[in-house]
């Protein structure tokens, strides 16, 4: 991979001082005698004892789900065990073993039939406890030997469910920072149902003019509107005619794409093939607080489009009536699994499809609620662009902007970090404060100035008062009288269309990060789903598959469900491989152009900026560490400065401690290797965020690849 050598800081010198360090209690933190690596262990045991262990089952802290015993990560939510392998007490439990789901929880649901050919295994991996010498061991090493090779250690990290996502950033003018990072937050900072999530489709009308107003949409659903699809074994055509050995060097045809393929889609609509198609690419995350509406609004949308049919419209009413929850109707078009809706949430990411005037949107709907933000980062890392839903009612717009637990703040800091830098604030649930201006006033002056904290730019923000419930407000302007006396546009997807087109990395190699994988038993296929981040792909060429460094042939490919010969950058894409055992194929991954191999390692250097944290990082302290779509244990190993946050200048030399809103560089150490890479080479591999117990802590940027493998 072409990688640019240049990597030099930006700080964000000319912006605001967003963090004001003047509150002396962190410059005196370390002259305070408090001993704070005791008060993180108390904290740490105390953590392990919430976690109750049954015979065979640990039973988890956050979700309450209980989880065979050997797996490292919530089966459910995701979170890491904690301790993440327990030790060999226990003789019933093989130290280190884990459970290979051979499929992320969405593949699985999605093929369930498919997987039941497919008895889970058990591996066994070796432990890199020798990885960093400096700064003590593992817990996941300290309690018994691990046995085995390498390679099971990678099938291990595969069968972690809920952990992906990887980002594209927009290449606007302004130098965003993810960067933040690099500058500093200031003062206040996107499967499978989110693995590869629940997939719908949604081969839409394209352009504005041409979606159905609700009523017109219900009179055409009624008989004949098009599926929602779900993404399963049948749904991934091969594309028979696409065979022929391509030569790769397809970037610089790419722009116009046009390519005629004997697809086997017979839908209409179908946006890639045998039509040049004008649209762009937009992966558009759904976020905020949970409860905001996001799921309402994003069935809303589809139901307007005439994506859901009458009949299925009708089906989800009465069942969510049923249950107690008829409000809940639109939501479960993409809440579909029985969990989510008894509970009435959305636990991971699904994923519909839908065209505007200007794009294929690629609509990424992610749980809000504070348990499920790794699913959360897993969609939302894929995306160009966001809307922030909020509630407009009273207390619960509070809630989500609360500095403590509102997922409004959480959000919004992690998608910034993943490189969007353009955001549409849809506040959501004006009806229930009676269309009110002031209301709305008040929302955008307080968000807004939290968002200008994380790095937004005012000029790419774009705020729309919307009653999702109401369809006030989504594809025209408001009906309501009282809305409509002063507010009169855009509308919701007026806002999309206006946002700002994308420019992609089509002549870069290959990079695509595995969201997810789907295996065909019967076929000796293995799918991969994921968005290109750079590069092109074509059916038959020739990939190379990390970490496992295993050559495949692209079979076939997908996009937007759509069966096409080729793919750029910025499409979301299913890719049938083959030529290459499925075992070696995992969710966190990378396919990458076999003569630019990405980097893969354990030992990092990283910039990062803490959030609001109560519990000071340490070295020694042990941290979720999240990377495109892959999720792996990591310890801090060493704290080598801290950075002033307007100059990026060395503060202090190896600190004790890194506090609340600090910069700093850091080095970890992860469990398992990851296939990352220094963020002046490669953003989409380079962002990193850090979570402990279900929070995130900080946000950085790999300056250093150190030990490759
Ligand atoms: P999570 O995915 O779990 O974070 O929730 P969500 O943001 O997807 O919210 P969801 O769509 O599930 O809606 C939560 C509740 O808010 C449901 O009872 C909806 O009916 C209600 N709701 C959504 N939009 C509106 C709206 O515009 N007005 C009113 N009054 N209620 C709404
Ligand atoms: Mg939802």
């Amino acid at each position: 991979m072409p990688r640019k050598v240049n990597y030099s800081t930006g700080y964000g010198y000319d912006d605001d001082d967003y963090y004001n360090y003047d509150d002396d209690d962190y410059y005196n933190y370390e002259d305070d005698g408090h001993d704070y690596a005791e008060e993180t262990e108390v904290v740490s045991k105390a953590k392990v004892k919430r976690e109750t262990s049954k015979l065979g089952v640990w039973r988890c802290p956050i979700c309450t789900f209980d989880n065979e015993e050997s797996m490292s990560a919530c089966d459910i939510c995701g979170v890491l065990r904690n301790p993440l392998v327990k030790g060999s007490r226990d003789s019933s439990t093989k130290v280190g073993t884990s459970r290979d789901s051979e499929a992320s929880k969405l593949a699985k649901s999605l093929f369930a039939s498919l997987l039941q050919q497919n008895p889970k295994k058990a591996v066994t991996f070796e432990g890199k406890s020798d990885v960093i010498k400096s700064g003590g061991h593992f817990n996941f090493h300290e309690h018994g030997r691990i046995h085995g090779q390498f390679q099971d250690l990678l099938k291990t990290f595969s069968c972690q469910n809920h952990y992906k996502f990887n980002i594209e950033p927009f290449k606007f003018d302004t130098p965003s920072l993810d960067d933040m990072v690099s500058g500093g937050i200031h003062s206040s900072r996107v499967g499978s149902k989110a693995t590869s999530n629940k997939i719908l489709q949604s081969n839409a009308s394209s352009g504005k003019d041409e979606m159905m107003t609700g009523a017109k949409a219900e009179l055409i659903a009624g008989g004949s509107s098009i599926p929602i699809a779900k993404f399963g074994p049948n749904e991934i055509k091969q594309s028979a005619s696409s065979q022929n050995s391509s030569k790769q060097g397809l970037s610089k045809s790419m722009k116009n794409l046009s390519v005629s393929s004997k697809s086997q889609s017979t839908e209409k609509g179908s946006i890639h093939d045998n039509v040049e198609d004008k649209l762009s690419q937009l992966n558009l995350a759904v976020v905020g607080h949970v409860d905001s509406g996001k799921s309402t609004l994003s069935g809303r949308l589809l139901h307007m489009l005439g994506h859901i049919s009458r009949k299925d419209m009708h089906k989800n009413e009465k069942e969510a009536k049923q249950l107690g929850k008829g409000s809940f109707a639109y939501a479960w078009a993409l809440d579909e699994s029985a969990e989510e809706r008894e509970r009435g949430i959305t636990m991971n990411v699904a994923v519909a499809f839908f065209n505007t005037k200007n794009y294929h949107v690629v609509l990424l709907d992610s749980p809000g609620h504070r348990d499920f933000v790794p699913n959360m980062i897993s969609g939302a890392t894929q995306a160009d662009a966001a809307i922030l839903v909020v509630d407009a009612s009273m207390g619960a717009f509070e809630a989500g902007i609360d500095a403590s637990g509102g997922q409004t703040r959480e959000h919004a800091l992690l998608i910034k970090s993943f490189g969007v830098d353009q955001i549409i604030v849809a506040v959501n649930k004006m009806d229930s404060v009676q269309y009110s201006k002031e209301r709305f006033d008040a929302i955008k002056k307080q968000l807004g100035t939290f968002l200008r904290t994380c790095k937004f730019k005012d000029s790419s923000i774009v705020w729309i008062p919307i009653s999702a419930m109401e369809n006030q407000n989504l594809f025209t302007g408001p009906s309501d009288a009282l809305f409509l006396s002063w507010f009169q546009g855009p509308s919701l997807v007026d806002a999309i269309d206006s946002l700002q087109p994308l420019v992609r990395d089509y002549s870069k190699p290959l990079l695509m990060p595995i969201c997810d994988i789907v295996k065909s038993q019967s076929q000796g296929h293995v799918s991969v789903c994921g968005k290109l981040e750079t590069g092109s792909l074509q059916t038959g060429f020739k990939v190379l598959v990390m970490p496992t460094r295993e050559i495949a042939t692209v079979r076939s490919l997908e996009r937007n469900l759509q069966v096409c010969r080729s793919a750029k950058a910025g499409d979301n894409v299913t890719v049938n491989l083959q030529g290459i055992d499925g075992n070696r194929v995992m969710a966190g991954g990378v396919l990458c152009d076999i003569d630019y191999p990405v980097p893969v390692t354990n030992h990092l250097e990283l910039k990062v900026v803490t959030l609001d944290i109560s519990t000071p990082v340490l070295v020694g302290s042990q941290l979720e560490f999240h990377v495109h779509h892959a999720k792996v244990a990591a310890k801090v190993v060493k704290l080598l400065s801290l950075l002033d946050p307007k100059t990026g200048k060395e503060t202090k030399k190896s600190p004790r401690c890194l506090l609340s809103k600090q910069n700093a560089i850091i080095e970890v150490a992860l469990q398992l290797p990851v296939c990352v890479d220094e963020y002046a080479n490669c953003k989409s591999l380079g962002r990193v965020s850090f979570r402990v117990l279900g929070r995130t802590i900080a946000l950085g940027l790999v300056t250093k690849v150190l030990e490759q493998m």
